[in-house]
């Protein structure tokens, strides 16, 4: 019997190693092996006399081979692997037209890189068609269809519009391109609105429109608004416009945000952005095809009546229109009213910023626009690298390849880099290697209009991913400009992080020894690099806050100390265009390689390491940390004086503490070589991620699953700390009596959840026959 269990062990192992066998075919035989192994007491033996004996036979090599991790020598060939010559030229071949979602272009661009990839020697590749709602402007060569913003004289005459679309500046941002689309904001209502009151909100968010109509007893009834980019994401503009019952919102880019050079200089003859520049970008709130939430947009979907989707405030109920700051600035010195305080102004020249009110001269503004949705095709592209061992475990980097014209810099730096990665990764696979677990790689469509792609793809994979998902690496935009590098992640991959940065060679080699001590000087000299809490706004988020899967957000950024700007100044406008790199974000492609190099090292280590480098007490830690901003920004005597304590959480936090650290502890005394323990300290450490989230989602947000990380309610770019909680408490002074009764109700209830949430994942550590905390630990 032995010897018979010996041989399956032996020839499934070469097949398990071997490359031409099928690994899954494989692996499921081997599992029957050891199954059989352990049901016959072998493999399981205590006995070490015994263990000794059978030492020397080969399939207990093989056995002990399984608990190991990879090849490191591997690391270092990846790393030289990656060129920044390759980044530099895949960008100049995607960034030739504008790839809009939906577009032809969307096919094409999936069609080659899926090629590209078979080439590059990943085992497969197919493309994932979804059938989605889109949206489209109005057409840019007729003024009879166009989206614009007019002024009309007092008798109705038009004296002014905006131009129907960008100015071209050069020829490489030629905006005469059909495919590029004129500025527009995807999915706001089309029709036409025309006012006479037109009233300045700043950026927009909701202490601005309570600022207006609290403070300073402005009516926005019927009122148009024109607000500010920056701050917040822009369908949080619009909808708090919709609540404050604005008729339509004109939205532009301020130079205060978006171009701040001393002397001035714009594109392209600086990276500013020219007043010219518009930044287009979706007003949907929320991620996924509008019309099937929560499930995959396929052939048998049900597709929610329209009209009834238009009715939600997921749905833009108004008109909103974009414009750059030469246009905006007719229009703020139209408007009459009392002058703005100081943080509220921009810095057009020449422009007094009012409050505004009645236009000047009995003047009145038009908004027009001829916004269609559409239902249409994306594809996502899917290529995939089996792993050796575990082959149902699976790494996935992903990047989405949708952009709102030439998406020099959003996203198609990080597909260039997606791209460099892959035939690092293929060519070193074509040698012969494979990582102990799969890798997969997702290039994704429609995330500019809603996170599409990615997140009808997780709905439809969402049970095998979330059994089998290790974690999600998300490159949108891989270089914003040559500075730092910014990273968001789950609190288990932090280490992981550290780690891997720590092997890559900085791109200024001769001022830092490695990307981890720029990143650490550039972002918090006196302690580890910061790394950010993942909100939303790019394809992380339905692994991340859906899945409940471990996510990393990698890109590099400017000097937000030196910049105080809302993002890289030519975000989303027609300018963002190779030149726009080669000339200003990064010339020589350092950066993009170094991105490249530390999103491949991350994926090998995460794919090819024994033991995951996963580190469960950064949970605690994060945990710890987000219970003391809790305390700091909300007293708790008032809390306290209505019913809610902080006890109960305070005590699931120390528990969870307590048991991570346990847990850790276990995890470095595991036995290496039993592949059986191995797997387990995987399995939970890989699903305590799922442990943090709730079937039933947060309140109003049924998709919303992250108990502790979520976007902001109020800005769906930021995250939010206890996102139930925070949610439940905000404005709650201001309300009626008995609203404000139930919302504390919902306080309450908001704090039980976040207790339990807590309290399950940590169940999930302890040992696991010990299920209550007193039974084994
Ligand atoms: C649209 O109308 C404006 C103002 O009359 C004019 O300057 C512009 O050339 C027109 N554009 C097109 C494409 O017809
Ligand atoms: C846009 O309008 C022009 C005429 O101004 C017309 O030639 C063209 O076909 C229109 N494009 C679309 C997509 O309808
Ligand atoms: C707006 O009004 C509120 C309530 O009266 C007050 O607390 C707040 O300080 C005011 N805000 C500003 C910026 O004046
Ligand atoms: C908006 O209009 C509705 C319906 O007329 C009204 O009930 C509501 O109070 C208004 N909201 C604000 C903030 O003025
Ligand atoms: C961009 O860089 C190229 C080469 O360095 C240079 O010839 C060109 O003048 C630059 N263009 C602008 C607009 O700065
Ligand atoms: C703007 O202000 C400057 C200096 O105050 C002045 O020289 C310039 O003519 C003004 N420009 C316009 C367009 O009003
Ligand atoms: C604006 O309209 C009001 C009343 O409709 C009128 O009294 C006033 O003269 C007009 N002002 C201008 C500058 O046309
Ligand atoms: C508004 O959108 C709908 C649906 O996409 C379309 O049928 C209609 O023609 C559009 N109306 C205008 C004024 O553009
Ligand atoms: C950045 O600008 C905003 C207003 O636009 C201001 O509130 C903030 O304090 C500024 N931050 C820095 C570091 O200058
Ligand atoms: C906290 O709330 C209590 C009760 O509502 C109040 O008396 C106290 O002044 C508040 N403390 C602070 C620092 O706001
Ligand atoms: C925890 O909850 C229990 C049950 O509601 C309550 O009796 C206890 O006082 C709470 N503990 C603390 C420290 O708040
Ligand atoms: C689980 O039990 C083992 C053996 O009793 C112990 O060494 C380990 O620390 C426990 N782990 C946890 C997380 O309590
Ligand atoms: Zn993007």
């Amino acid at each position: 019997m032995e010897d018979k269990l010996i041989y399956t062990g032996e020839s499934t192992m070469q097949s398990v190693f071997g490359r031409k066998v099928p690994v899954l075919i494989a692996s499921i035989c081997f599992i029957v092996g050891i199954v059989t192994g352990v049901l016959i007491g072998y493999f399981s033996a205590k006995n070490a006399d015994s263990a000794a004996a059978s030492e020397e036979s080969t399939a207990y090599k093989v056995f002990l081979k399984l608990a190991e991790g990879g090849d490191l020598s591997v690391q270092q060939k990846l790393l030289e692997g990656i060129k920044a010559e390759n980044i530099r030229e895949n960008l100049r071949e995607m960034t030739r037209y504008p790839h809009v979602a939906g577009t032809a272009e969307d096919f094409t661009t999936a069609e080659d890189l899926r090629k590209k990839w078979l080439e590059q020697g990943l085992d497969d590749a197919v493309l994932v068609p979804y059938d989605v709602l889109l949206s489209y402007p109005g057409n840019k060569t007729s003024n009879n269809t166009a989206n614009k913003a007019q002024i009309l004289d007092s008798n109705g005459n038009v004296i002014w519009q905006t131009p129907l679309e960008e100015a071209a500046l050069d020829k490489a941002s030629s905006t005469k391109d059909p495919r590029a689309p004129p500025p527009f904001n995807a999915y706001s209502k089309n029709g036409t609105v025309e006012n006479s009151r037109l009233v300045y909100v700043n950026y927009g968010r909701i202490e601005d429109f309570f600022f207006i109509t609290r403070n300073k007893s402005i009516d926005l009834n019927g009122a148009i608004v024109i607000a500010r980019y920056g701050k917040i994401f822009r369908g949080d503009k619009v909808r708090h416009a919709t609540m404050f019952n604005a008729s339509a919102i004109i939205l532009y880019s301020d130079p205060k945000d978006y171009a701040v050079d001393p002397n001035g200089a714009v594109f392209p003859n600086s990276w500013w952005l020219p007043g010219t520049g518009v930044q287009r970008g979706s007003t949907f709130i929320g991620n996924g095809d509008p019309l099937t939430p929560g499930y995959p947009a396929v052939d048998y979907s049900y597709r929610e009546p329209i009209e009834e989707l238009e009715k939600k405030m997921e749905m833009p109920q108004i008109p909103a229109h974009p414009i750059g700051y030469d246009y905006a600035k007719e229009l703020l010195n139209t408007m009459s009213g009392e002058e703005v305080p100081a943080s509220w102004r921009g810095a057009i020249s020449n422009v007094t910023y009012k409050f505004g009110g009645y236009l000047m001269d009995n003047k009145t503004l038009r908004v027009v626009n001829h916004n269609t949705r559409e239902i249409r095709t994306t594809y996502n592209a899917i290529g995939i690298i089996r792993g050796a061992v575990e082959p149902d475990r699976y790494v996935i980097v992903g990047n989405h390849r949708d952009a709102w014209a030439y998406g020099a810099v959003d996203p198609t730096s990080g597909t260039a880099v997606l791209l460099e990665l892959t035939r690092a990764l293929g060519s070193l696979v074509k040698e012969g290697w494979r990582p102990r677990r799969t890798i997969m790689f997702g290039s994704w469509g429609a995330e500019e209009y809603a996170v599409i792609g990615s997140t009808e793809w997780v709905e439809q994979y969402i049970k095998a991913l979330g059994e089998r998902a290790v974690a999600y690496i998300n490159v949108d935009i891989a270089v914003e400009y040559h500075y730092k590098l910014s990273v968001g992640a789950s609190p288990l991959l932090y280490e992981a992080v550290y780690a891997a940065t720590k092997v890559v060679p900085d791109p200024e080699s001769t001022m830092f020894s490695n990307v981890y001590d720029s990143w650490q000087k550039r972002t918090n000299p006196s302690q580890k690099p910061k790394i950010r809490d993942l909100g939303s706004g790019s394809d992380f988020a339905p692994f991340f806050l859906r899945a409940g899967i471990p996510s990393i957000d990698l890109c590099y950024f400017y000097d937000d100390e030196e910049w105080n700007i809302s993002s890289y100044p030519l975000y989303h406008s027609v300018y963002e265009t190779f030149l726009l790199v080669t000339n200003y974000t990064d010339p020589t492609f350092k950066w993009h390689q170094s991105l490249c190099r530390i999103c491949g090292e991350i994926a090998r280590y995460l794919a090819d390491t024994a033991i995951l480098p996963m580190d469960v007490r950064g949970y605690a830690t994060k945990l710890e940390t987000m219970l003391k901003n809790f305390k700091d920004t909300n007293n708790e005597t008032w809390l306290n004086s209505n019913g809610v304590s902080l006890g109960n959480l305070t005590k699931a936090v120390n528990e969870f503490r307590r048991v991570a650290d346990a847990f850790h502890e276990e995890v470095q005394n595991i036995n290496k070589k039993d592949p059986f323990a191995v797997r387990r300290v995987n399995d939970q450490m890989m699903l305590l991620e799922r442990g943090f989230t709730d079937p039933a989602g947060l309140p109003g947000r049924p998709l919303m699953k992250h108990v502790i990380f979520a976007p902001s309610s109020k800005n769906t770019y930021a995250s939010s700390g206890f996102p139930g909680l925070t949610d439940a408490l905000f404005d709650i002074e201001s309300k009626a009596p008995d609203e404000r009764m139930k919302q504390w109700q919902l306080v309450k209830r908001q704090m039980a959840v976040a207790i339990f949430t807590i309290n399950s994942a940590a169940s999930t550590l302890r040992n696991v026959t010990g299920l209550h905390g007193s039974m084994s630990n």
